[in-house]
């Protein structure tokens, strides 16, 4: 019993943490909250400046995970640390649906990959 118990508590916390990691958030909001990352990613998502990546239509968990990481550092960038540090787990969902749900400028990868001729 005891162990079944165990078992239980412990698919409960992987079903927590799954929730959390694939939780979609709400675009609408994002679009408030990401008012700050237009100056650099475009309020469309497609950055003007090649220094600049665009988030339009990228998956919306490459842009949550890539925001945690800014935010624990495994992505080290003094720019973005400073940008996703008042975001909290809420914010990064709604700012990745957000960027997500835009309509990206790449329709080819011609000529963007190292090598294209
Ligand atoms: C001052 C300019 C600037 C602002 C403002 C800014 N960013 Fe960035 N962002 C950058 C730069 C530069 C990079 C590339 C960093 C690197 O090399 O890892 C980047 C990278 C990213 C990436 C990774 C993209 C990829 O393809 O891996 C995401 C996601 C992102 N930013 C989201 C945001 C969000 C959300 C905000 C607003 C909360 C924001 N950025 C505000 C400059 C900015």
């Amino acid at each position: 019993m005891k162990r079944a118990l165990t078992l239980l508590s412990f698919g409960a916390v992987l079903a927590f943490a799954s929730t959390q990691l694939l939780a979609a958030g709400n675009a609408e909001n994002g679009k408030q909250k990401a008012a700050a990352c237009f100056a650099c990613h475009g309020a469309d998502g497609n950055a003007v400046d090649p220094q600049y990546p665009r988030l339009a239509g990228q998956y919306d968990m490459y842009i949550q995970q890539a925001l945690h990481e800014y935010k624990t550092g495994q992505r080290d960038n003094a720019i973005m640390k400073g940008f996703v540090a008042t975001l909290s787990d809420q914010d990064i969902q709604d700012v990745a649906a957000y960027f997500s749900s835009l309509p990206t400028k790449l329709d080819t990868l011609q000529g963007h990959i190292q090598g294209d001729k």
